[in-house]
């Protein structure tokens, strides 16, 4: 049976690298792995006023897609050496209880920036956000990919074979490390 991985991706620009990333995700992923992206675009800002009226349609919309998948593929752009705001605004709302969607569910993180460090302060602080959110996201390979401008060719395939190569192993060990968390059930 193939499982089920819902990919978000922290940048809304139309020549995002890390939109990019997922493009090369998703050609490749394990065949027994299905990946589709939630548009986190529409999501509006976190305010605990609207959050007591009852949550926005695209966040319930968000944390159902989140409840109903085997596995989460984060994909963030490096902002001031964060992770952007609008997936840090995704997964706050998404976090928000009851029944916290993330809990226990496997994870894996990618990113791509134009710096020497590929998103590395980014990655850490998303995974610090991941223990809260009690994610399971796995330690390697580490997909940070470092002066992504050199990295994509005109039409936006991923050209490096190192990148392509750490892409495919981090999500055959996501495959493997869903499959491994669901055997203890
Ligand atoms: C507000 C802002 C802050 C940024 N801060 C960083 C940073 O701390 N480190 C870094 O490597 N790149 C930084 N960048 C550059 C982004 O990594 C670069 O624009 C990247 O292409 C964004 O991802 P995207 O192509 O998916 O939109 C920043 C860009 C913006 C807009």
């Amino acid at each position: 049976m193939s499982l089920k991985c819902i990919a978000l991706v922290g940048s809304l620009r139309k020549g995002s690298y890390n939109r990019l990333l997922l493009r090369a995700a998703l050609e490749l992923k394990p065949a027994d792995l299905e990946i589709e992206e939630f548009h986190i675009g529409q999501i509006p800002l976190y305010n605990e006023d609207l959050r007591e009226m009852g949550f926005p349609p695209q966040v319930e919309a968000l944390r159902e897609k989140i409840r109903k998948a085997d596995a989460l593929l984060l994909i963030t752009p490096e902002y001031n050496y964060s992770m952007s705001g609008v997936l840090k605004n995704a997964i706050d709302w998404a976090s928000r209880p009851p029944d916290q969607p993330f809990n226990d569910k496997p994870a894996a993180i990618m990113g791509a920036s134009g710096s020497i460090l590929g998103t590395g302060r980014a990655q850490y602080h998303l995974r610090q956000t991941c223990v809260y959110l009690n994610l399971h996201v796995l330690n390697k390979p580490e997909v940070m990919i470092a002066r992504a401008g050199d990295k994509f060719d005109v039409n936006g395939r991923l050209t490096d074979e190192t990148a392509r190569k750490l892409i495919s192993e981090l999500l055959a060990n996501l495959a493997a490390w869903t499959r491994r968390l669901r055997a203890r059930e």
